[in-house]
């Protein structure tokens, strides 16, 4: 049987970005931190790093966060960038304040533009992340998209093709499927994330996107009920969905 890991409470609560050492003990002594309902107050004490603890431990009256290897998908809004260190509004910024000291870090699962919404993931696992973004593993994306102009008719032949070519790179796009949905919407799929894809996709077209929405990664959708913004742990078989 594979032997669990044991951790120093203070370590890990500082991992998680509760705060320092020291804070962490202070926080104990203060009457802070339970484990199964009682009062923990020496954090130098080692603890099994199960799934449950999460159960079993509350912080200032709250479950404690979730453990390293948490998948995140949020309802991207507009405005936001898929950076850590971008002058403006990040992502970051609408998940709880303390996942900013996490170690390992969490970050966006690829990116979207920052006037791009919809679908992200975000992780702390590097593996997944690398799975996921990875081009051999040609993970569907699919986007509701908006357009200036009325579409032509040629647009889903030429993105089928794999021959189309984007302007200043010399290797085609991998064909992605259009699905017309009006004269100026579309639901486009592709597998792969170059720069500013699928904007420079309609573009090569001629046209030009005017909104641009993320609505599944693989065959994990969106859920219609979540607002730009809201965000919710996923699963591993809803993360499985992602290779499907
Ligand atoms: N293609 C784009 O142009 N922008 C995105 O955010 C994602 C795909």
């Amino acid at each position: 049987m594979a032997k669990v890991q044991t951790v120093r409470i203070d370590r890990l609560l500082s991992s998680m970005g509760y705060g320092s050492r020291s804070e962490i003990a202070q926080m104990a002594k203060s009457g802070g931190i339970r484990l199964d309902g009682a009062k923990l107050l020496n954090v130098a004490e080692r603890i099994p790093v199960t799934t449950d603890l999460p159960d079993r431990m509350e912080i200032r009256g709250e479950a404690l966060d979730p453990l390293a290897g948490m998948v995140v998908l949020l309802n991207k809004p507009l405005g936001l960038t898929c950076s850590h260190k971008d002058d403006g509004a990040l992502v970051y910024d609408i998940l709880p304040g303390r996942w900013k000291l996490r170690k390992p870090a969490i970050s966006t699962i690829g990116r979207l533009d920052k006037n791009t919404s919809g679908l992200l993931l975000l992780t702390d696992d590097g593996a997944l992340l690398h799975r996921v973004i990875s081009p051999k593993r040609d993970v569907k994306k699919t986007y509701r998209v908006t357009l200036a102009r009325p579409l032509d008719g040629s647009e889903g032949e030429q993105f089928a093709s794999g021959l189309l070519m984007l302007n200043g790179e010399s290797k085609p796009l991998a064909p992605a499927d259009l699905q017309v949905i009006s004269e100026t919407d579309a639901r486009l799929t592709i597998t792969e994330g170059r720069y500013h894809q699928v904007r420079r996709m309609f573009a090569a077209t001629g046209n030009h996107v005017e909104a641009l929405h993320r609505e599944r990664l693989g065959d994990l959708s969106l859920p219609a009920a979540m607002a730009p913004g809201q965000w919710t742990l996923l699963r591993e078989d809803e993360i499985a969905l992602v290779f499907q």
